[in-house]
Formats: structure tokens, C-alpha cells, sequence
């Protein structure tokens, strides 16, 4: 019999809990929850869906029939997903390895110096393919690229114009989620043909998107196009192919002012729609109005290179409501396989597989001309227009019955797109699906140009640093990523406490099925029949979601929480406007909020008005009622944090929720702190009308060094029908089946669609199934309380040495606790961020720095760690805070001690003299423990402000590391 799952994912055992209760004078988990909750949100309808815990071999049987149910075919569709080889040995080792996925976001660059490289070979390799001066370090998906390309348009444009002119042969997909988030701005939307419009018949504009080649395979030259776009005032965003790139010019060459798409076929499998990295990269001068996380090369205290996230006073942490963008989690573990692909390939590699796609699409053309169909366009790269005047669907079927998949465009015409994986035998039974048999006497020449016109050839050189031409050989190119991986501290070495983040276990069973095939090769708009499996699991995961969280329905579209709370607001806007509500545009927000709630509400059409919060970090409720008067009739919602970002049960959430709810308003509940709460309450039942969850949180989807993330959106049944759709969706009732009975759900989800594919980030979606199913209701609530318990027990520990700041009104905190360092800073000199990169020397990743509140450390442990590890985490806390003492007791100067001086790294303390106060060994061995296991950081402290000020976010030359 093994081990219950509960057990592996709960690293706090028997003993330990005992020990950690009686610390904190509790007869037993209930008891501490029962103190901890406040009774009056306390959940009291049992949970039914959830079946009993599965163990880790029975999950993965069950996720292996699930598996089982859906049939992969050779998908030809393109559209914006293409097959592709992941080279094995960065599926081995980024993609399966720990080290890569389970690191977090690296906002402490010191540790993070690995990531951070791989994430500037992305840059670098995609602003040189795009011929544009700077690429951010990864979007959610193509789809709101585009969308974030045209904001930047408008952000960067003169123009008074309102309008943004679209293509008419930009992907389905992406035209669905524009026009769903240009209409919640009042942005007008102008479809043309652009290749068949004259320029000078364009009209005002204050930006424009084109596909190039088009989504019906077009290859033509937009240059026209884009100068009639600039006469204007205008910006040109063009969505650019990365692999035809390598072959066409450039559309930084073009005139473009912002490129965009997705480095999907850059080695990361279609997973069913996601997840990938999107890109977007701009000409000089537009980079610090960029969204998304940029990284760029700084220098250490010892005046050496280093990486770090620059430009960061742009993120929405800081801007709130003014921020550029809403994206926090991005995709870094996909742009990192991607630039690996880019890496282990080099330029020559990917020209080489760029012209056997082209050459393949070439010979595809001369079959179908041969067998007398017609085409639609002469010039293409990889996909192929067929005109089949009412055959559309019997082509289709055809190819379908002969294992391959093609794109249906209306009745009358097929589109088929050649990959990286496609055989010309692939190519001989779609030619027969169209009627003709074909007999293999075409030869084709892997090393031409297809059907690229001359003139669009490119010419230019692309990825010329020296580490795209470096490891092309596998040992190489594993012992580089295991170089790259040795810099980072992951959750594969030691806890990482970083409050309002939950790194929690992502165990390995979890991950297993995201690599099969039948998960990971299934295209987004492959037919109903052949994506069962996954409808399944979908369906499942609807239902175990919305009973948690008290809701009635969930859409699992959103790729990171930030789009779930887009999504969120969204629905509550089309709710208000459905009654003709359209005046109720207020939404109200703590001023303790994560910064990505401002922004959501700022891109839903909404305007914010902030909350005071009170000395405790609970909302404000006189401000509350003050402003609900006070906007009357305009208030569309509140959006509100719970258990809040101060880690506290507030006592009067429900009168909260009640008073908006009263003044006619939507309350939406940030999920980001459900691990608090998971089986002990409900935000539905606490007068939540929707939230998203962060599944990258609370249901163990790995954060990959930020991203990918899955934010799924719930909402109460008034809600439902505006939650996201999607015009390519295979099902459009929610959940897809009612996995009781087989049955196609009853709920149509009619919002507009937030992500390019319709289930979101599918593939990843087994990780957060096979926790729910191995730990059950029951596992989840007992995870909860352990979590709980667990921030209890160090706040306990390390009250005395650090102030609590909040507390609920028991004196306990939720599963989280924000420790104050302002007294510190002011007895002592020590600063926040003298702590955290002194934790580094400790071996520890810092806890979240100055969020909510400045000058603080907020700890969040989990229910993964033991208790081991919490011990180590407080002694090194408590040391750290006797060093503070001996800088103020002067026994170390306050310029030169181990704190300032942190982190310290090999070199540091064997070069030259040693000349410090304090000795070697306390330098780099603080702790007691094993030596053996020490942590070493590659850079000593990155000086951030040198970084804003001389950007460099590509590649440095090797010399600037000599
Ligand atoms: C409270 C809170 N809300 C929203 C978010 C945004 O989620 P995501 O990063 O997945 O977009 C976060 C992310 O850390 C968060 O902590």
C-alpha cells in the first residue's frame, strides 16, 4: 500500500505538527483553524464532486485514460500553431527539470542570474529576427501580443485618431480577442484587406496590425502599408512568423514599429493551445513603454556584468492604475526552451529547417497544381490556400480519415501549413484527401527558398552572438543549461518564502502527463471528436473548481491571473451594460492591492477609486461607505484580496461584500490567497460574485521563473453567460461534459475571448488535476490548515526578533505573515534589502520584499516545507537579525559589515586581501549545516539603477565578462 499523497505534499509530519501546535497553545489543526477563520464565513456546505484521493499510481491510470480518449492526428491546421521537435535535450533538461521550473520569477537577480541569461538569448534572438532594437522577455500568447501592441500604439501614437485598423488576414483568434478588448476601451476597429487596399485609401489611424505571411499563408510586402500607416501618425505592429523570419525580410526592415507573435514553434509542443511564450519587440525609442518584463545587463558591486529585470518601475506593482500593462506572470519557461531551440540550432540551423518547410510547402503546391486544384496566393512560406468551392468540409474529411488535420476556412476554401515535423508522405495523403492519389514522383531540394519572392528575401544576419553558434553538440548544450541551472535558486534547493506566491511542492506525478503526446501534440482547433480526453479533464476541473470556491461556473481560458481578472471584470461590465447599466464604471480598490488589480480594471474600461485600508491592513469600512455614496450610481465593483495581501482573515469581510452589494455593485475576490482558505470557506459564499484563481499557486502548476500560470475565472450563475468564449471553442456549454453524467454542460461562457487558444494554457492543465484528485476535499482543507499553521509557527518564532505587523483580531495571521524591518532600519541602519541578499548567503531565497507594504518581508512557507527546513529559515532570520545588532552596537561598521556587503560570492572572498571587519567564513558560511550543500551566487549585489540608466537588453559581447 503507498503512502497517501497527502503525505508527500505536506511536508510538516506528525511530530512536527504536534511540536508546532503546542508552540502555539492549540489542541489540534481544527482548533487553530477554528481561531485563525472567523466563524461567520466558516463553510458549512460539504464538498460532493471531488471523489475520494486517488493515489499517485491511480491518478496517473486515471490521467492515461483520460490520455487515452483523445487522438492525436498530423495537424496541418497552422493558424498559429505548428508541429515541432523539442529537442530532447531541452525537454530533458528545462522542460522536466526541477531547477528551470520550479525557480520563481527573478526580481532577486542575484540568484537568479541563470534565468535571466537564458531569458536575454530570447531577446536577443528575437529582436535580431525581428529587426527591431529591443524584445521584452516573453507575452502570454500571440493573441493579446497583438492586443498589447495596440495599446502601445496608442500609448506612442500623436495621433487624435481612435481608430486601429486590422487586417482582414490576421488569425481568427487574434481578431476575436482584439475586438473584445478594443471594445471594453471605446478603440474602434477597422477591418481591411490590406494587401489589397491602395495606401493612400487608408484611413486616419492611430496604429495598425497585419499578419505577415498572412493566416491564409499570403507573402506580400507591407512596406506600403506602413508608410501610409506612419503619414498618419500611426504605429505599425506587425504579427511575424519567428521561423519565416529566418527567411523573409525583416519587419523591423519593413518600417514596422512593433513586432509580435508567438515563439511557439521555437521547440515548444501545441499543447492543445498553450502554454507559449508570445513575444513583442519595438524600434528604438518605444522600449520604455513596453509591457512585460524586460531584462537587461546591469553591473555587481565588484563592477562586474550581471543580469537583472530592468525598467521595472514600469511594472504594475509600482504604476498600479498607470501601469503599461496588466502582465505579471508571463511565460519564462516556454521563452526559455524557445531560446534554447534558438541556441542549440543556431541561425544556420533554423535557416535549414525554415527552407525544408518552405521547399515541403513548395512540392505541396506543385502536387495540388498538378492534380488541377486551385490556390488561392502565389507567394507564401508555409501554408497554402486551396479554393474548393463547396468542398471545404469533404476535403477536411477526408484528411481527417487519413490521420491528418486541416484548417476549414468557410465552405469554400482549405488551408494547409507545413512544419518542422511534416513528411512528404504526410503531404502525398493530403493531396489524395482533396480526390487524387498521388504517386511520389516530385523531388524536392531542402535547401531553397519555396515560394518567397525575391524581393522579400532576407539578407540581413540575425543571432550572431557567439552562444547561438557554441553548442551545437548535446554536451554542450547539457552542460550549458545545467550552467545556466546551477546559478538559480529553485525550489529544488531550499525553501523559497515568498509571501503572496505559494511555492509550494509541485510534485513530480503532477507533471508527468504534460509531456505525453496525447496532451502535449493536440492542436487548439483540432475537431471535437479527436480532443475528448481533454474536454474530459476540463469538465472535471469546472466542476471541482467552482464547488471549492462557491461559485457556478469557471472558464479555465485565462493564462495568468491577471487575465483572469480581466476576464473577471469583463464579465461584471457586460452584466451591468446587459441591464443598461453602462454608467456603473467605478471600481473600487484597496490601496493595499497587487498592482495587477488597478491595471485589469484600467483595461476592462473601468476607473479606479482607491480604499483607504486601516492600520490593521483591513479595508477601510467608513472609506468604503464614503465612496460607495460618493459614486452613487456609477459603482460597477469592488475588488478585494481575501484572506487580504496583508495575510489577514478580515472579521468584516462580509459587511464589505454586503455594502457594495447593496449600492447595486459586483464584488470580485482576488483568488491569489485561496491556499489560505481552500475547504474552510468560499468566497461565493462570502459575497463574492467572481475571482480568479492563480493555479500557479494554490493547485501547484510550477512558476517556471514567471510563468507559464493558469488563471481560471469563477463566477456566480448571473455572471456565467459573460465569462470568456471563444469562436473556435469545441464546445461552447460549460462545463464541456457534466462528468457525472456524460452529459454536454448547460452554461454558455459568451464573453469575449481573453487568450488565443480556447481552454487557455491546456497542457499544463494535468498538474493541477492530479493535485486535486490525489489529495481530495479532504487533502486540500488539511493542506490549508498546514499552510496556515505553518506562517503561525514562524510568525511565533520570529515575533521577537521582527515585528508582525498584522495579525487578525486572535493575534494569528492567515498562511502568510509580513514581517516590519522599519524598526530595524532605524535602530540598526539595516536595510530590507541588506536582509534579503544577506539571506542569499544563508542560502535562502529572500521572502517578498516591500509588498504590501515598504519596508517589509513577507514569508509565506506552505504546507510543502518541514519542519527542517522552517527551523533553518528561522535561524537564519534570527541570526541575521543579531548581525543588524552588532552594526548597531558598533561592533561593525555600518559601510562595511555582512550585511551591506551581501551577498558574497567565491570570489569575493578568496581574491586579493581580505580587509573586511568580519571574517571569510562568516561571509559565506553563516550557518551552521552542512557545507557541502552551500549555495553559491554567481554575482555579488546588482546595482539596479545603473541598469535604467544604460540599457543594454541583448546579449553583452564575451568580453564585457573578461
Ligand atoms: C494578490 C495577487 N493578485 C493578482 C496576481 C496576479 O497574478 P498573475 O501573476 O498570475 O498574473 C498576483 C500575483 O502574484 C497576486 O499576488
Amino acid at each position: 500500500m503507498s503512502m497517501p499523497f497527502t503525505d508527500r505534499h505536506i511536508g510538516i509530519d506528525q511530530d512536527a505538527r504536534r511540536l508546532m501546535l503546542d508552540a502555539l497553545g492549540f489542541e489540534s489543526l481544527e482548533a487553530i483553524m477554528d481561531a485563525a477563520v472567523p466563524a461567520a464565513i466558516r463553510q458549512q456546505t460539504p464538498l460532493r464532486t471531488l471523489p475520494a484521493p486517488a493515489t499517485e499510481a491511480e491518478a496517473l491510470a486515471e490521467l492515461r485514460t483520460l490520455a487515452d480518449h483523445n487522438t492525436v492526428r498530423r495537424s496541418l491546421i497552422g493558424q498559429g500553431y505548428y508541429g515541432t521537435i523539442t529537442p530532447a535535450v531541452v525537454q530533458r533538461n528545462v522542460l522536466e527539470n526541477p531547477s528551470w521550473y520550479t525557480a520563481y520569477t527573478p526580481y532577486q537577480p542575484e540568484i537568479s542570474q541563470g534565468r535571466l541569461e537564458a531569458l536575454l538569448n530570447f531577446q536577443t534572438m528575437v529582436s535580431e529576427l525581428a529587426g527591431l532594437h529591443t524584445a521584452n522577455a516573453s507575452m502570454l500568447d500571440e493573441a493579446t501580443a497583438v492586443v498589447e501592441g495596440m495599446l502601445l500604439a496608442r500609448r506612442a501614437s500623436k495621433s487624435p485618431s481612435n481608430t486601429f485598423l486590422v487586417d482582414a488576414d490576421v488569425f481568427a483568434q487574434t481578431h476575436a480577442v482584439l475586438a473584445g478588448r478594443a471594445e471594453a476601451l471605446g478603440i474602434d476597429l477597422v477591418v481591411l484587406p490590406l494587401a489589397d487596399t491602395a495606401p493612400d485609401a487608408l484611413p486616419e489611424c492611430f496604429g495598425a496590425i497585419l499578419q505577415y505571411p498572412g493566416a491564409s499563408g499570403r507573402l506580400w510586402n507591407p512596406s506600403g502599408v506602413i508608410d501610409a500607416v506612419h503619414a498618419h501618425g500611426g504605429l505599425a505592429v506587425v504579427a511575424a512568423d519567428l521561423l519565416a523570419l529566418t527567411l523573409v525580410t525583416s519587419p523591423g526592415e519593413l518600417g514596422a514599429d512593433i513586432a509580435v507573435g508567438t515563439t511557439q514553434r521555437f521547440g515548444v509542443p501545441m499543447g492543445f493551445g498553450g502554454p507559449h511564450a508570445g513575444y513583442l519587440a519595438v524600434r528604438s525609442g518605444l522600449e520604455r513603454q513596453m509591457p512585460g518584463r524586460l531584462v537587461g545587463v546591469s553591473k555587481d558591486s565588484d563592477g562586474r556584468p550581471a543580469y537583472r529585470l530592468t525598467l521595472q518601475t514600469r511594472e504594475q506593482h509600482i504604476r498600479r492604475d498607470k501601469a503599461t500593462s496588466n502582465i505579471c506572470t508571463a511565460q519564462v519557461l516556454l521563452a526559455v526552451m524557445a531560446a534554447m531551440y534558438g541556441v542549440y540550432h543556431g541561425p544556420d540551423g533554423l535557416r535549414r529547417i525554415a527552407q525544408r518547410v518552405a521547399q515541403q510547402a513548395l512540392l505541396l503546391r506543385e502536387m495540388l497544381l498538378e492534380a488541377g486544384e486551385e490556390l488561392v496566393h502565389d507567394d507564401f512560406f508555409d501554408t497554402i490556400s486551396v479554393r474548393v468551392p463547396g468542398r471545404a468540409a469533404q476535403v477536411a474529411e477526408a484528411a481527417s480519415e487519413r490521420g491528418i488535420l486541416v484548417w476549414q476556412q468557410g465552405a469554400d476554401e482549405v488551408r494547409l501549413s507545413v512544419d518542422e515535423t511534416t513528411t512528404v508522405a504526410e503531404l502525398h495523403d493530403a493531396v489524395a484527401a482533396f480526390g487524387h492519389e498521388q504517386h511520389g514522383t516530385h523531388g524536392w531540394f531542402e535547401h531553397g527558398t519555396g515560394r518567397i519572392p525575391a524581393a522579400l528575401q532576407r539578407t540581413s544576419e540575425f543571432m550572431t552572438h557567439p552562444v547561438f553558434h557554441t553548442h551545437r553538440s548535446e554536451t554542450s548544450m547539457m552542460r550549458y543549461l545545467k550552467r545556466l541551472a546551477d546559478r538559480d535558486y529553485a525550489l529544488d534547493r531550499g525553501m523559497i518564502p515568498l509571501g503572496s506566491c505559494t511555492m509550494k511542492l509541485n510534485a513530480a506525478t503532477e507533471m508527468a502527463a504534460v509531456t505525453w503526446p496525447e496532451f502535449s501534440a493536440l492542436h487548439p482547433f483540432a475537431p471535437l471528436e479527436d480532443v475528448q480526453g481533454s474536454l474530459v479533464m476540463i469538465s472535471h476541473l469546472e466542476t471541482w473548481l467552482a464547488e471549492l470556491t462557491g461559485y457556478d461556473a469557471v472558464s479555465l481560458q485565462p493564462n495568468a491571473g491577471s487575465q483572469g481578472e480581466l476576464a473577471g471584470l469583463l464579465a461584471i461590465r457586460g452584466y451591468h451594460r446587459s441591464r443598461g447599466d453602462e454608467h456603473r464604471t467605478v471600481c473600487l480598490i484597496p490601496s493595499s492591492a497587487h498592482g495587477t488589480n488597478a491595471a485589469s480594471a484600467v483595461l476592462a474600461g473601468m476607473r479606479v477609486v482607491v480604499i483607504a485600508t486601516t492600520e490593521t491592513g483591513d479595508v477601510d469600512l467608513a472609506d468604503l461607505r464614503a465612496k460607495i455614496v460618493e459614486h452613487g450610481e456609477s459603482l460597477a465593483a469592488l475588488m478585494i484580496t481575501y484572506p487580504s495581501t496583508h495575510g489577514v482573515y478580515e472579521h468584516d469581510v462580509m459587511e464589505v461584500t454586503q455594502a457594495v452589494h447593496d449600492a447595486g455593485g459586483q464584488v470580485y475576490i482576488d483568488g491569489a490567497n485561496l491556499n489560505a482558505l481552500l475547504g474552510y470557506a468560499r468566497y461565493g459564499d462570502i459575497g463574492g460574485d467572481v475571482s480568479h484563481l492563480n493555479l500557479h499557486k494554490t493547485f501547484c502548476i510550477p512558476h517556471g521563473g514567471g510563468g507559464p500560470g493558469v488563471g481560471p475565472v469563477a463566477a456566480k450563475a448571473h455572471l456565467a453567460e459573460f465569462l470568456p468564449g471563444h469562436p473556435l471553442a469545441q464546445m461552447d456549454q460549460h462545463p464541456p461534459f457534466d462528468h457525472v453524467t456524460g452529459m454536454v454542460g448547460a452554461v454558455e461562457h459568451r464573453g469575449a475571448p481573453v487568450s488565443a487558444a480556447p481552454y487557455g494554457s491546456a497542457s499544463i492543465l494535468p498538474i493541477s488535476w492530479a493535485y486535486a484528485r490525489m489529495m481530495g476535499a479532504d487533502g486540500l482543507r488539511d493542506a490549508t490548515a498546514n499552510a496556515v499553521l505553518a506562517a503561525n509557527y514562524v510568525a511565533l518564532r520570529l515575533r521577537e526578533h521582527y515585528p508582525v505587523l498584522y495579525a487578525g483580531e486572535n493575534g494569528l495571521v492567515a498562511h502568510e505573515c509580513v514581517l516590519d524591518l522599519r524598526p530595524l532600519r532605524e535602530a540598526t541602519g539595516v536595510t530590507v534589502d541588506d536582509v534579503a541578499k544577506r539571506l542569499i548567503d544563508y542560502g535562502f531565497h529572500a521572502p517578498t520584499m516591500s509588498f504590501p507594504v515598504a519596508g517589509t518581508l513577507m514569508v509565506e512557507p506552505t504546507e510543502s516545507e518541514d519542519l527542517a527546513e522552517l527551523e533553518r529559515f528561522i535561524r537564519a532570520m534570527i541570526a541575521i537579525r543579531l548581525e543588524a545588532d552588532a552594526v548597531a552596537d558598533g561592533r561593525w561598521p555600518e559601510g562595511d559589515n555582512p550585511l551591506v556587503n551581501a551577498p558574497h560570492t567565491a570570489e569575493s572572498v578568496i581574491a586579493g586581501e581580505w580587509e573586511h571587519a568580519y571574517s571569510r567564513e562568516l561571509a559565506v558560511y553563516p550557518a551552521d549545516g552542512d557545507r557541502t550543500a552551500k549555495y553559491w551566487p554567481p554575482v555579488r549585489r546588482v546595482d539596479q539603477a545603473y541598469g535604467d540608466r544604460n540599457l543594454v537588453c541583448a546579449c553583452p559581447p564575451i568580453e564585457a565578462f573578461a
